[in-house]
């Protein structure tokens, strides 16, 4: 009985097969807290849906970019992939049609190399810095797609490069936003190239294997 019961409360929340669904600003206010993944899951909807949301709020008289995100890839964590306060950068420009139908893009507004950025010192307020994190991963692989590729000989040597050219770029009192998935490098390791010791970090995904840390000039 109280499984039917259970059942009836839960089919009273499917939506019926193909009808549209009408999200407002107060069903996106009630999942602000979460990332645009998180949201899609929750919502039920794509990520693109949420993108489309945070889209149409943009701030058409925003002043000019203030953030750099030197490696954006396809700009998967943001809630607005067009971003105006943004310099999204990368050093390739690429679409992939993945096995699923869906494209990944990667169509940075400038192409850059996060090792020689073309910026003068101190241009930037925040700085977001989300290098490629895998040595090994098939070079035509979704994954080595979506995240790139680090160099096997050269990649501390780059990651150190980025990290200086990142410093240098920002402002004095700037704060640089790193991120690091340690699946293939410990995230100690990594740290060791940055110079200098993040003022805090928080560690997130399924086994904890992402870091998030948070650097000031
Ligand atoms: C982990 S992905 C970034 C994912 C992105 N944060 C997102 O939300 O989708 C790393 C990106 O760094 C780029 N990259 C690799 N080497 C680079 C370099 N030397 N300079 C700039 N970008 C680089 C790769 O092409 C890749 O798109």
């Amino acid at each position: 009985m109280r499984a039917k019961a259970r059942q009836r409360e839960l089919s009273s929340y499917a939506r019926p097969m193909g009808a549209p669904v009408k999200f407002t600003t107060a069903t996106f206010a009630s999942v602000a807290h979460l990332s645009p993944a998180q949201q899609a899951i929750s919502l039920g909807c794509s990520i693109r849906t949420v993108q489309r949301h945070y889209a149409a709020q943009r701030d058409t008289t925003a002043p000019p970019p203030t953030i750099l995100d030197p490696a954006s890839g396809s700009r998967m964590f943001y809630f607005d992939p067009q971003d105006s306060r943004v310099i999204f950068g990368d050093i390739r420009s690429e679409s992939h049609l993945l096995s699923d139908g869906r494209t990944l893009d990667i169509r940075p507004d400038l192409e850059m190399d996060f090792r020689a950025l073309p910026f003068a010192d101190g241009s930037f307020r925040l700085v977001i810095f989300d290098p490629p994190h895998l040595l090994h991963a098939g070079g035509k692989s979704w994954l080595a797609r979506k995240y790139g590729r680090l160099g096997r000989d050269t990649w501390r040597d780059d990651l150190r490069r980025g990290f200086n050219e990142c410093f240098r770029v920002l402002s004095v009192h700037g704060v640089l936003v790193f991120k690091w998935n340690q699946i293939q490098i410990p995230t100690s390791e990594v740290l060791t190239l940055a110079g200098r010791v993040p003022v805090i970090g928080h560690r997130s995904g399924r086994r904890s294997g992402t870091h998030w840390m948070l650097f000031m000039k």
